[in-house]
Formats: C-alpha cells, sequence, structure tokens
C-alpha cells in the first residue's frame, strides 16, 4: 500500500508523452499532404454516392420510395442507363392501387416464365389495403399484457381449438391479462377451398377470436397479413404491452414468456424484438426451394430477421413498425419484410436460444422436461399441442 510516490507520477508522464505521441502522429496521418494539417478540408463533390438504378424490381421499388421520403438523404441525381429513368419517374403506380399493375409484365424482365405466385405478388405489390370482413370490436378492451396473434388459415379449425385449449388459453397467466387472436385470409374459391365461411362465422361467434380481411390467403400474401396486423393494431389495440406474433404449428410456453417479459428492465422492454435470428441470410436461387425469389425480383442480402414461426416484441416496437411499413416495398417473405423494417427503424432483431423454429433434438421431444424452459417449440400438431400442455401443468412433474 506505501510505495514510493515518485514511480506512479514517472508512470503517468509516460503514458501521457506516448498519448501525445500518438494524437499527434494521428493528426499527422489524417492530413492529405505535408503542409495540409491546419487547413479544412472541404470536399469538392457531393458528399454522397450517387446511387445507380437497381435492375431488380424490388429493388427498384424500395430505391423510389427510399428517393420519395428522403430526396436529399438520397441525392438528387440518381443515374440511370438505358432510358430507365423516365420510365422510373413515370411510374406513377401509386402506393395503394388495388387495380393489377400490367406495367410491371415489362418492367420485370422475365415476367412471362415466373412461377404463377410470383405473377401474382407483382401484380398487386402495391396494393396495401384489405377490407376486414371479420373484427372482432372490444377484444383488447382490457388492455392485454401479451397479445397472441397467431398466423392461421381458415381450413385449420384444429389447430386453432388445440391453442385455446393449451398454450394460447385466453385470460389471466402468471397475473397478467392474455388476449389471443387469429389473423386470416380467404380460403379462395381459385385455390379450390371448399365453402367454410358458414362454419368459420359459427366458430368466431363462439370464441370471438378470428380476425378475417378480405385478401386471398397465400404464402407470398403472408406480408400483407403482417401489415394488416399492424395497422389493426395500431388502431384497435395498440394499449397492449408486448406482442407475439408466430404460425399456428408451433408450440409456445405462455407462461415463461410472461416471466421471461418480467425480468426485463424497462429500457429492455421498451425496444424488445427477440426470436430465433437469423443473420447473413440471402435469397435463395433454387427454383425448387419454397423461398426462391428470382433475380429480377431481388438482388442482396437480408438483414437479420427473426423465423416467422414466432417472434416476440414489445407494442411500442409493433407501432414503430407500423410507422415504417409504407416505406418499405412489400417483399414475398413476411419474416424477411419484417426485418426489412426493422432495419429501416435502426432496430436489429435478438436471438434468444429458447425459441426452437428448428425443434429440438429428435430424441428429447418426448420428454415432458424437454419443455420446461423453452419458449417456443416449432413444428407440433394439435394433439401434440394438447399433450405438452397437460405434461406441463402436471404438478406432478419433477424436472431435476
Ligand atoms: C445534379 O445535376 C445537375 C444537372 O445536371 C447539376 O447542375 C448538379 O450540380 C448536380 N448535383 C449534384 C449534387 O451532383
Ligand atoms: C413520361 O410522361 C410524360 C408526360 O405524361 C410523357 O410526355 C413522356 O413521354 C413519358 N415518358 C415515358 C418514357 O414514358
Ligand atoms: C396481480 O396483479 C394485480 C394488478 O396488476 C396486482 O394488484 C396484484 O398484486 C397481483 N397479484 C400478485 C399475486 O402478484
Ligand atoms: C394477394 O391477395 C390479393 C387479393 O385477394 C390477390 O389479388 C393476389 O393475387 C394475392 N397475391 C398472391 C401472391 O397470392
Amino acid at each position: 500500500m506505501h510505495g514510493p510516490r515518485r514511480k506512479p507520477k514517472v508512470f503517468v508522464m509516460t503514458v501521457m508523452t506516448i498519448f501525445v505521441f500518438i494524437v499527434v502522429e494521428v493528426s499527422k496521418n489524417a492530413g492529405q499532404g505535408k503542409n495540409s494539417r491546419n487547413k479544412v478540408v472541404i470536399p469538392t463533390k457531393a458528399f454522397w454516392n450517387k446511387r445507380v438504378l437497381h435492375k431488380a424490381f424490388w429493388n427498384q421499388q424500395q430505391q423510389r420510395l427510399d428517393h420519395k421520403n428522403n430526396p436529399i438523404l438520397n441525392g438528387p441525381n440518381l443515374t440511370f442507363s438505358g432510358g430507365l429513368l423516365s420510365d422510373w419517374l413515370n411510374y406513377t403506380g401509386g402506393q395503394n392501387s388495388c387495380e393489377p399493375d400490367v406495367s410491371v409484365m415489362t418492367q420485370v424482365k422475365d415476367f412471362s416464365s415466373l412461377p404463377d405466385r410470383f405473377k401474382d405478388f407483382l401484380l398487386y405489390m402495391r396494393c396495401r389495403s384489405y377490407p376486414m370482413v371479420v373484427d372482432p370490436p372490444d377484444i383488447c378492451r382490457g388492455q392485454p399484457y401479451l397479445l397472441l396473434a397467431i398466423k392461421s388459415l381458415a381450413p385449420h379449425f384444429d389447430r386453432r381449438q388445440a391453442i385455446r385449449e393449451s398454450w394460447g388459453r385466453a385470460g389471466l397467466m402468471e397475473n397478467k391479462t392474455v388476449v389471443t387472436i387469429f389473423l386470416l385470409g380467404n380460403a379462395a374459391v381459385v385455390d379450390h377451398h371448399p365453402d367454410l365461411s358458414h362454419m368459420l362465422r359459427y366458430e368466431s361467434a363462439m370464441h370471438g377470436d378470428i380476425l378475417q380481411w378480405d385478401y386471398r390467403d397465400s404464402f407470398f400474401n403472408l406480408t400483407m397479413k403482417e401489415v394488416l396486423f399492424l395497422e389493426w393494431f395500431n388502431t384497435r389495440c395498440s394499449g397492449a404491452n408486448f406482442v407475439f406474433k408466430g404460425d399456428d404449428d408451433v408450440f409456445v410456453h405462455t407462461s415463461n414468456i410472461i416471466k421471461f417479459l418480467k425480468s426485463l428492465s424497462q429500457a429492455k422492454a421498451q425496444d424488445l424484438f427477440v426470436g430465433d435470428v437469423i443473420t447473413n441470410a440471402g435469397p435463395h436461387r433454387d427454383k425448387k426451394v419454397k423461398y426462391f425469389i428470382p433475380e429480377s425480383m431481388f438482388v442482396g442480402t437480408y438483414p437479420p430477421y427473426a423465423g416467422g414461426g414466432g417472434y416476440l416484441y414489445s407494442g411500442y416496437v409493433a407501432k414503430r413498425l407500423h410507422g415504417v411499413t409504407s416505406r418499405v416495398a412489400l417483399y414475398p417473405i413476411d419474416d424477411v419484410y419484417t426485418g426489412m423494417c426493422l432495419r429501416k427503424l435502426g432496430l436489429a432483431p435478438e436471438k434468444h436460444k429458447s425459441f426452437r423454429t428448428f425443434d429440438i433434438e429428435e430424441k428429447y421431444r418426448n420428454n415432458p422436461c424437454a419443455y420446461k424452459s423453452l419458449m417456443l417449440v416449432h413444428p407440433r400438431t394439435p394433439q401434440e399441442m394438447i399433450r405438452i400442455w397437460a405434461w406441463l401443468n402436471d404438478p406432478a412433474l419433477n424436472c431435476q
């Protein structure tokens, strides 16, 4: 403790000398030439890059939106090749027109050879509003702590019922209010669905938890489901503290989710977005893959995004996401789209190891204790949901 007093002083002096030396060296290097050290360097050119119009359609649409929303930051002089500029500026497609946009047939080079789902997507890409046909008015009256918003399809009656009877049981859980809703589009006749409207009406009258919009409930329209849900949330449920949004083939350990939410600091809770996060991904170019995206449509990498099986976020983030959707061009893969919106907000989803969208190891799947500490596991059938729920609620379950 009582060492000689001079040594530390010498040490401090030495450190300071080194520090001054470094600062001088750094500022020397910052100058361009020997005599420019004291000059203020003013860039002679614009400090932004000239942007070139992308060839891929989605990228083009996004550039248009970026330019429209912030022409100064995005540079006044976009440069274009092959007469695209005039097409681009003349393209008055409009944000919210729901007429098919036939100009995509010429704007997307290989339009005619694309699979039908791409044609449908591109033709209706600018349409963002569809009427609600089932809209339970007061479902969020009690300002839920946790809103469970489940993407379902009209024919999935058994999945919805299993969720109601197990992890999606609405009411109090861990002394917090939970509200469950199911998000549906139309079981369209064009997709050869039988007429389920009467059964749906009955189900909705029974449970009051169905939200349905009048659009074709296809895989590529899941992004519409996200946009419409955020719109609904903002107007009808914005008092909810947290949102879980996921598929109807997952098992969610709801009380673990609530315990996790209760444990968060206020700052953490406010900007929360957690799930099974995928980073450094990009579009699949193999036509046989479900997630295939042609190069004429999108070029680039995906931002980090949480797998659409299920993710958890704050009501505050939900409202901000809603605010930004009109600034991000629709992308046919819904979870990637949400990642794009988060990136626009300057947020990144956080990975949590308890979200198992790629399931747990096969040897543990029938072990009740394997589910004790999870938040989400995918996929599970309705019977499995009921069974796992019973395991977890068995007072005799002993996992040590
Ligand atoms: C943009 O283009 C105009 C006309 O060609 C030119 O006068 C102007 O300096 C350019 N601005 C920038 C920032 O490059
Ligand atoms: C763009 O629109 C203007 C005015 O409607 C028209 O005169 C011009 O020919 C159009 N250009 C292209 C490339 O379509
Ligand atoms: C349950 O929540 C209510 C309202 O938030 C609170 O007043 C009460 O103390 C809570 N009870 C327990 C056991 O935490
Ligand atoms: C999305 O829904 C709209 C409205 O029903 C429909 O016109 C369009 O074809 C659908 N898009 C896809 C990709 O299925």
